[in-house]
């Protein structure tokens, strides 16, 4: 496949540039859009070929399935063979927002977005822009995050014209993502909901509105060698460490490590004037660190360094999925000060 166009920013509050993108997503194109959680690269989920490029320009494995997002309720029916009992009550609580769910999928839905799985995960985003594409399509979107496979998801336009430059026509530009983390995946085809990865609704907010909730396996990260951690993620270009315990101690261990090609991410009250310190958000402040994590990697990919230690939170509320990016980031190197 040969790559070679002008990328454009446009205005997502304009609603011309809103009808423009609508546009190339009806003819079976790919454009960039904001949502609350990070921009995504969008494309009609009811197009086979459609989505088969969103795999090609993002370099995606093929048995990676793609979460379809739609702008009212009534749009879901269409896609779902029945409705769990859960849905109702998790759409009217978290809808629009962070939330994907994942239900028993119609035949309409293409086989390449599911990845060949009977289930497809279906999520109402929250950002205003979103909706509007949606709806200005009057199709279904499917759309991973707009960043080549394995790299940190772009929170800004800016990102994403970084990442895909040339690749697709536009971007629309909504500023910075409000969450900055992904959207929380849970399986609610099953007997019992099950989170598959944490994100921007925490397990607490789940809990307070559905009984029972349980987390995957691969997702219960407090063993650096469960096999769901084979796999870098988010990941910089940089090796990286992910830095477990008290603030104070990780500040402490991280700062003793800093060298000449050695950086560090930490939260903002352990920062201090270094070449190579990137920081991120108060320690006490989950939502600041979710909305900064994703651009202190990238600020970390432009620095000359060979390995970065990172301050990562404890795990609750949104914790819980800013130490998940942080530990997929690392891969196996974790280090636990608990
Ligand atoms: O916040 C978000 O969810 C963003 C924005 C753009 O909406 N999208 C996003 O997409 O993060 P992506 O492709 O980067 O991540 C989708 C996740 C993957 O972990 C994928 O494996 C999972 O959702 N997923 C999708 N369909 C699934 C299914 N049928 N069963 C299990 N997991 C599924
Ligand atoms: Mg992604």
């Amino acid at each position: 496949m040969v790559f070679s166009m002008e990328t454009k920013i446009l205005d997502a509050n304009n609603p011309e540039c809103i009808k423009r993108c609508a546009g190339i997503i009806n003819r079976g194109g790919l454009v960039a859009f904001p949502t609350e959680t990070v921009y995504g690269l969008g494309a009609n989920a009811l197009d086979e070929k459609a989505a088969e490029e969103i795999f090609a320009l993002k370099g995606r494995q093929m048995d990676n399935p793609l979460i379809v997002h739609v702008a009212s309720l009534d749009d879901v029916g269409a896609l779902i063979k029945t409705t769990p009992e859960a849905f109702k009550t998790l759409a009217d609580a978290f809808w629009p927002g962070p939330l994907t769910l994942i239900m028993e999928k119609c035949d309409i839905i293409p086989d390449n977005v599911t990845a060949g799985l009977d289930t497809v995960a279906i999520r109402m985003p929250e950002h205003p822009a979103a909706l509007a594409l949606i709806r200005a399509s009057s199709k279904p979107i499917a759309a991973p995050s707009a960043n080549p496979s394995g790299k940190p998801s772009p929170t800004k336009a800016i990102h994403v014209m970084y990442d895909l430059s040339g690749k697709i026509p536009y971007i629309l530009d909504g500023g910075d993502c409000r969450v900055g983390l992904e959207s929380t995946v849970l399986d609610i085809s099953g007997k019992v909901p099950r989170v598959l990865r944490p994100g921007g609704v925490t397990l607490e907010e789940l809990r307070a509105v559905i009984k029972n909730v349980e987390v995957a396996n691969q997702v219960e990260v407090s063993s650096p060698r469960s096999p769901g951690m084979k796999y870098r993620h988010y990941a910089p270009k940089a090796p990286l460490t992910a830095v477990l315990g008290p603030p104070g101690e990780t500040a402490e261990y991280i700062k003793q490590r800093l060298s000449g090609n050695t950086a560090a991410l930490l939260f903002d009250e352990y920062g201090f004037e270094h070449l190579h310190v990137v920081t991120y958000g108060s320690s006490k402040d989950y939502s600041k660190q979710a909305a900064h994590l994703f651009g202190a990697l990238r600020k970390l990919d432009n620095m000359d360094i060979s390995a970065i230690y990172a301050q990562t939170p404890d795990e609750n509320g949104l914790g819980f999925a800013i130490a998940n990016r942080l530990k997929k980031a690392a891969g196996d190197n974790i280090v636990d000060l608990r």
